[in-house]
């Protein structure tokens, strides 16, 4: 699917589909235009339905008369006052989505007040909304696919709106790249292969380094280590820099779970949903997404991401539960459940993040926990931290980026349920409060860091999605996010 900004021209001449919006109330002024070429088609069909131009109400018209269009679609923006940008990329992308449907080749987009930002954000709504992960589909009949494949957006000055959307359209390739990782299949998308698609980030600017188990080994690193060896897949630690600021800036950093597979080990999954633990690597996925996008819009910034890439087997190799493995910062773990696995990945990603770059803070994401899910659905992902500057930079990051967090206690008196008899911590805590436990246990790896950890099990797949910009399946959640909390706070 194109995408391309195009100056106005006559509505009457436009083929394809047509997509204007409308506030509650009162028509844009680009589509009352529409609605009087059509010699008030609009009108006579809003009056006396139920399309009141609220946020996310939609209204279809077919070929009305005067118009070259097949098809005009008006989408609400919901109140003129108070009017968000995420409602545009909503709208755009509501309209794209009733136009892939219905047959057109071509969507003729009308904004608001034809501004360079409103057309920006209208085709980055655009961009998320047409993601869709086909590459194994081999047999999908034509009339199944998007008719979709082109998008004009209008803008008074075009050039300027493709210059607005030059950081938003780093930002789409970005989530892209995440999605594109979370929905591959745990055969295609194993640990090493993880590390190649990452590698290749090099062309954008990145700096990446890929450590096999045998540099891991020489580390210390007896916790990731000890959830790959039952795996035929090597374990892989991906080391991604982003250097757009001044060599003394400390970097920003952040950690990602990328368990490849979760069968559980030994503590195997029950055969039910076992599929969906293809994306238990959506953390590190995400991580991976948001360096794409720094390097994509060139953000000042130093930004440090670390990778920690393993799939978690039953094998005659594998980790059994009771065994205890030594991590990279010196404290023993007992692992009681193999199924725990992504903290034990996490521990050591995080000791070493903080022990070789010594960043400003460090913000880990894992899908960790089962129990974030039944303690807040699918809207909200869970944050953790030690550090009340950073945790509320974080929510205010997650509201103006559409990543939802709710803040979540760190209870020290918790950390009781994590004492093990045999060694210094045990890797699971009990079914209360399953998530605190999981974020007290990382606690204990970042050496005392402002630390933000993001159990994004809630978030990183939808299926169902209620958002328009984001299909069913891989979210990208978290890319957005972090990008949003950088351009905020850290640049330069
Ligand atoms: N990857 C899972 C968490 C998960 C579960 C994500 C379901 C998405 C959906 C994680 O490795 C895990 O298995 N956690 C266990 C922890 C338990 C053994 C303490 C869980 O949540 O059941
Ligand atoms: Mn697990
Ligand atoms: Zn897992």
């Amino acid at each position: 699917m194109e995408i391309e900004f195009v100056a106005p021209s006559k509505v009457e001449d436009i083929l394809g589909a047509i997509a204007a919006w409308s506030f509650e109330g009162e028509l844009t002024p680009a589509a009352a235009d529409l609605d009087r070429a059509a010699g008030g088609a609009v009108a006579r069909a809003i009056s006396g339905g139920r399309f009141k131009g609220g946020k996310g109400q939609i209204l279809e018209l077919l070929a009305p008369q005067g118009l070259a269009a097949q098809r005009v679609i008006i989408v609400g923006l919901g109140a003129k006052a108070d009017l968000a940008s995420s409602a545009i990329e909503a709208a755009a992308a509501q309209a794209y989505n009733a136009a892939k449907a219905s047959g057109p080749e071509r969507l003729t987009l009308l904004t608001a007040d034809g501004s360079a930002t409103a057309a920006a954000q209208a085709a980055l709504g655009v961009r998320l909304a047409a993601y869709r992960f086909d590459r194994y589909r081999t047999t999908e009949a034509a009339d199944k696919k998007p008719s979709v494949t082109t998008v004009r957006v209008v803008a008074d000055d075009p050039d300027s709106a493709a210059t607005a959307f030059g950081p938003m359209s780093a930002l789409a390739d970005g989530v892209i790249f995440a999605r594109d990782l979370v929905s591959e299949p745990a055969n295609i998308l194993y640990p090493a292969e993880f590390a190649n698609r990452v590698k290749a980030l090099e062309v954008l600017g990145l700096a990446v380094e890929i450590l096999g188990e045998p540099e891991m080994e020489k580390l210390g690193m007896g916790s990731l280590l000890g959830v790959g060896q039952g795996s035929r897949r090597e374990s892989q630690l991906a080391v991604i820099q982003w250097k757009g600021a001044d060599a003394k800036s400390q970097p920003v950093a952040f950690v990602g779970k990328g368990v490849c597979f979760d069968t559980g080990g030994i503590s195997i999954k029950p055969a039910e949903g076992m599929e969906d633990m293809k994306w238990d690597m959506g953390g590190a996925a995400a991580v991976a997404g948001v360096m794409h996008v720094l390097a994509g819009r060139k953000a000042r910034v130093n930004a440090v991401g670390i990778l920690g890439l393993v799939e978690n087997m039953p094998d005659g190799n594998a980790q059994r539960p009771g065994d205890i493995v030594t991590s990279m910062s010196g404290q023993t773990i007992e692992v009681i459940n193999t199924d725990a696995e992504g903290r034990l990945v996490l521990a050591d990603a995080l000791w070493y993040c903080q022990d070789r770059f010594k960043p400003r803070f460090m913000i880990d994401l894992a899908t960790l926990t089962g129990a974030i899910i039944i303690a807040l659905g699918n809207d909200y992902a869970g944050l953790f931290s030690n550090n009340d500057e950073l945790a509320t930079k974080l929510l205010a990051a997650g509201e103006a980026s559409g990543d939802a967090l709710w803040r979540m206690p760190l209870p020290a008196a918790y950390e009781k349920q994590i004492e093990s008899m045999a060694a210094d911590v045990k890797n699971v805590g009990g079914r209360p409060a399953g998530s605190i436990t999981a974020a007290l246990f990382l606690q204990k790896f970042i050496n005392g860091l402002p630390w933000a950890h993001l159990d994004i099990a809630s978030t990183a797949w939808k299926k169902p999605s209620a958002f328009p910009t984001i299909p069913d399946g891989a979210t990208g959640f978290g890319v957005r996010l972090l990008d949003r909390l950088v351009a905020d706070n850290y640049e330069a």
